[in-house]
């Protein structure tokens, strides 16, 4: 422990020397004790000399810088004590003419400093560079700061929780899709089903299992995985939503496969519950491509009867100096069928956002079609690699996004 003089009110009083570099978090060596002057007074002057006394007053979090004094009539002002001068003093004497001036220690420990003055003293770096978007806050940390990536969450958490309840870094988060994820929750009802493709940290999973949505959230990042897991917990949504880590096409052919089997199946109170299985695809470079994975899903299970479909919301980019063929036409070819299955007015195409010049996110919402469940697959294994053009629109995008 050692003892620090205030050097000016709200300057950090952290011992940066015990703490910097450090990349686990010790939250005892963040242990100091502070020099501040106290001024005693009489509790009717408090209001007069505050006045004065304002801008000098220690501040800190967790410390009050007005305190009981053991008189019942008197009050205590924590000051900085390189801030009080004689005529401050003076002043303070010609309100207070009973009052009375001393100096004391004040031990501080981590809960006295706030997220970014710890990560700072810590770093060494005033560490911006973030958003917070609802519960969650991501930082994009620049390579040096890599090391400190648990220790930054762990103090984010420690300061602001219950407000923010998960830190990410880099994984995909963006904040200005939270209309997007607005629309298809709105879509989903307690009781409905929903498979998210291509889930990320679950910015749709955690909130539509909140809603008692069942969902089935898959991401192939294993570090959005991670997060996935980890906000499934601290949204305390488990018993709703199950976190997958695979291939999109993997998690069409497995799980989204078998809730399409299993709502073809009669329900329990006889049909009385309206419930409907919904499957999201938001990867807007690619998602289109990946409706292959659903030809000829139900080839050798299909038994007949009324089929029910699942809704799709599938998310694309449009660019206009190239509009066809037009997302729906993708869709069809994706599907291996054509306009007398999928007709125009089936599907909904909406605009989502502009994202650059000439190129804009659509949503295209429909019910799918059982024919191609059914048939065998047109596509050949080729046409499935993205081409080299789509290549570098996705390294582009990525580029972007970091
Ligand atoms: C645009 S983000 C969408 C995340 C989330 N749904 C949202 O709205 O914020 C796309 C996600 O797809 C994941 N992804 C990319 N390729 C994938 C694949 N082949 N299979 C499954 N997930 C994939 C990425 O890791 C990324 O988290």
């Amino acid at each position: 422990m050692r003892t620090l003089k205030l050097e000016s009110v709200g300057s950090s009083q952290i011992p940066v020397e015990a703490v910097r570099g450090m990349t686990q978090l010790d939250r005892s060596k963040f242990a100091t004790t502070a020099h501040v002057c106290v001024l005693q007074l009489p509790v009717c002057d408090v209001e007069n000399v505050l006045r004065k006394v304002k801008k000098v007053m220690v501040q800190l979090r967790n410390l009050k810088s007005i305190q009981e004094a053991d008189e019942q009539t008197l009050k205590e002002i924590l000051l900085d004590p390189a801030l009080v001068d004689e005529e401050l003093e003076r002043e303070v004497r010609s309100l207070s003419p009973c009052c009375s001036w001393s100096e004391r220690d004040v031990e501080l420990t981590y809960e006295n400093f706030g997220a970014a003055e710890i990560i700072e003293a810590v770093v060494g770096d005033p560490c911006r560079g973030h958003s917070r978007i609802g519960h969650l806050v991501q930082f994009n940390l620049r390579e040096h700061l890599l090391p400190y990536k648990h220790l930054i969450g762990q103090v984010i958490l420690d300061k602001l929780q219950p407000a923010v309840t998960t830190v990410v870094n880099k994984v995909y988060w963006n904040p200005r899709l939270a209309n997007l994820h607005k629309a298809v929750l709105a879509a989903c009802n307690a009781g409905d089903t929903l498979c998210d493709v291509f889930a990320g940290v679950g910015p749709f999973a955690c909130p539509a299992g909140k809603k008692r949505v069942r969902v089935f959230a898959n991401d192939l990042n294993p570090a959005c995985y991670e997060y996935l897991q980890e906000n499934i917990r601290r949204n305390k949504v488990s018993e709703f939503v199950t976190p997958y880590n695979m291939d999109g096409r993997e998690f069409i052919r497995s799980v989204v496969r078998s809730q399409i089997l299993l709502f073809q199946e009669p329900i329990p109170d006889g049909g009385s519950t309206i419930r409907k299985l919904h499957v999201t695809m938001n990867l807007p470079v690619l998602a289109i491509d990946f409706l292959d994975a659903f030809q000829g899903l139900l080839k050798d299970s299909w038994t007949g009867g009324e089929f029910q479909a699942p809704r799709m919301h599938v998310y694309c980019f449009v660019r206009d100096t190239e509009p066809n063929p037009s997302p729906l036409e993708r869709v069809r070819r994706a599907l291996g069928c054509d306009e007398t299955v999928l007709p125009d007015a089936s599907v909904k195409d909406t605009f989502v956002r502009k994202v650059a010049p000439g190129k804009e996110m659509r949503k295209l919402v429909f019910e799918l079609p059982l024919q191609p469940l059914l048939q065998e697959r047109t596509i050949s294994e080729e046409l499935r690699q993205p081409s080299e053009e789509l290549r570098q629109e996705i390294e582009d995008d990525l580029k972007k996004e970091k």
